[in-house]
């Protein structure tokens, strides 16, 4: 353990995760799930693109004496894919423990910094002692990560190479739903090959939206969902202490709303968007602006000037002008980039770019602040426009701000308006797990090399049961092929898994509508708290609102 360890990081060190009961009795193995398998919407396709894995069965761990489960030593790869989450640490020591106690000569590799580990063959061996100082921490710098795919064929013949060379039995794919797309693709390869190399993914990300019927949460959802609705409560107290600010926080979630909506659930804040919801109803970004400066008139005739507002990472996306428009701009982007760029001022690149839009696009690109504009005039590596890097609250916050000015001047508002804009994302992917996401992983690495050892390849493995306590908790794997859908990916239709965004019919979403109109004029904050690891069960095992109004 390092010297220079806090005391809560000492005592995180000896947490001993819970985990499914079945578990702790050492007799398990792999039986049927059961469930009848769900057919993806395009299986024709999905058959032709994965003739070696389609149309396996989900299965589940049970009781039993482990008939068919491998017992030999194994050499098993784990590779990180993409963001970081809480929990990916315990997933590797899971998976670690899980194959050391079925056979003390298993070894375990760690493919450094994502998948561009493997097709380089870039390892780190994990022993007992590297994974000692990385059990329930956060971060996934024991191996680090990446977000490179395995899909050419150049890049899989390197990366059977590279498994062939070390002599890897199977691959654990640690990521969302690109990385166990990726997964899928990468088993399907090796059947066809027979390498004789097992792949199984397990579903991470912060934002939630791997999930369905049977992968109930992507682990670290929890532990960052729990630390932004923490952060922004301490907001909310300082807005009602100063009572001067009106708060716009933009909270990471690439496209889905989960984040924001677990936080408005937990917290309370005045205004939440969802980004679905704005879809659905086919919201411009000034009817977003008008909602905004309706709370803000109605908030400083009750005296009260200042609040807050929760604004979801991925909301321009969303908006039926900002869709429409982005869409035309990347379609100058595409058949006109170099005329654009050969213009020596972003005036001539903004006059090229509005001789081109159509009408309603170039009024909506008009309306945009200039470092928006700016934004919007480059594309990164990959030829798209880099839409995360806008400062979507601080775009809100300028159009807000003219709305209010324009009220003022009419004498409609007499109230002050002081704006500041934050934005939480890097702060909650790598804190050291919530017990929730601690047991979760640990549970899931321990799955995989159950179903390592049952000889099984093109699978996620996934954890039901999540509402009840761990020791009551399902574990088993989903074949991947049966989540994909086709889907137009620069501009080819490809397997995916299809995201899970917000469903405006399911309780939590409900459970937010039925009370948001409660929380705009009046303070009905709710203040969180810090993620508690010790402590009564009902405040260290609390799990999210999310999971508990969809599964409990
Ligand atoms: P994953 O989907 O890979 O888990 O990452 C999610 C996320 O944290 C998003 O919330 C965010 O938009 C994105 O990663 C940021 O990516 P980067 O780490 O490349 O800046």
């Amino acid at each position: 353990m390092s010297d220079n360890a806090s005391p809560l990081q000492k005592h995180r060190y000896t947490y001993q995760p819970r985990v499914p009961a079945l578990f702790k009795s050492g007799k398990v193995t792999v039986v049927e799930h059961g469930a009848d398998p769900e057919v993806p919407v395009d299986a024709a396709d999905i058959k032709a693109l994965f003739p070696n894995t389609f149309g396996k069965k989900v299965v589940r761990l049970a009781e039993g004496p482990g008939e068919g489960l491998k017992s030999d030593a194994l050499t098993i790869g784990v590779v990180l894919s993409g963001g970081p989450a809480p929990g990916g640490h315990n997933c590797i020591a899971g998976l670690y423990d899980a194959l050391v106690a079925a056979n003390p000569k298993s070894k375990l590799l760690g493919f450094k910094g994502g998948p561009k580990g493997v097709i380089d063959g870039s390892v780190r061996e994990i022993t007992a002692e590297v994974v000692e100082p990385y059990r329930n921490t956060g971060g996934f710098d024991i191996i680090g990560s990446g977000r490179d795919k395995i899909e050419s064929a150049e890049d899989l013949a390197k990366c059977c190479e590279t498994l062939k060379k070390l002599g890897v039995q199977a691959l654990v794919v640690i990521g969302g739903d690109d990385s166990n797309t990726n997964a899928a693709i990468l088993a399907e390869h090796f059947l066809a090959q027979k390498t004789g190399v097992q792949v199984i993914g397990l579903p991470k990300t912060i934002d939630g939206d791997m999930k369905n019927e049977i992968i109930e949460s992507s682990f670290g959802f929890d532990t960052a969902a729990k630390t932004y609705a923490h952060l922004v409560a301490n907001v909310c107290r300082d807005a009602m202490s100063s009572r001067k600010y009106t708060h716009f926080i933009k909270l990471m979630g690439r496209a889905a709303s989960h984040v924001a909506l677990e936080v408005a659930l937990q917290v309370q804040p005045n205004i939440t968007l969802i980004s679905e919801e704005i879809k659905v109803r086919k919201l411009t970004l000034m009817d977003v602006v008008a909602q905004i400066v309706d709370m803000v008139v109605k908030r400083s005739e009750a005296g009260r000037n200042y609040g807050v507002v929760v604004v979801p990472e991925g909301l321009l996306e969303f908006l039926t002008d900002f869709e429409a428009l982005l869409k035309d701009l990347n379609h100058i982007h595409k058949t006109e980039e170099e005329v654009l760029q050969s213009y020596d001022t972003d005036e001539d690149r903004r006059q090229f770019v509005h001789s081109k839009l159509p009408a309603e696009s170039s009024k909506v690109y008009s309306s945009l602040p200039d470092d928006i504009q700016h934004v919007l005039l480059r594309v990164d590596k990959h030829g798209n426009i880099p839409v995360s890097q806008l400062e979507t609250e601080k775009l809100l916050i300028d159009l807000v701000k003219l709305r209010i000015h324009e009220q003022k001047r009419l004498g409609k508002f007499k109230g002050s308006f002081e704006p500041l804009g934050h934005f939480f994302g890097y702060e909650g992917r790598c804190l050291a797990p919530s017990n929730f996401d601690a047991d979760y992983c640990y549970a899931l690495g321990q799955t995989a090399s159950y179903l390592i050892r049952a000889g099984l390849t093109g699978y996620t493995a996934f954890i039901s049961n999540l509402a009840a306590a761990p020791e009551d908790w399902i574990a088993g794997g989903v074949p991947v092929t049966q989540m994909l859908n086709m889907e137009l990916r620069k501009g080819k239709m490809k397997p995916v898994i299809k995201k899970a965004l917000v469903e405006l019919d399911a309780a939590p979403f409900k459970q937010f509508e039925a009370n948001r109109s409660k929380w705009l004029v009046e303070d009905a904050y709710k203040f969180a708290g810090p993620i508690q690891y010790y402590g009564p069960e009902e405040v260290s095992g609390v799990i999210t609102e999310t999971l508990r109004l969809e599964r409990s």
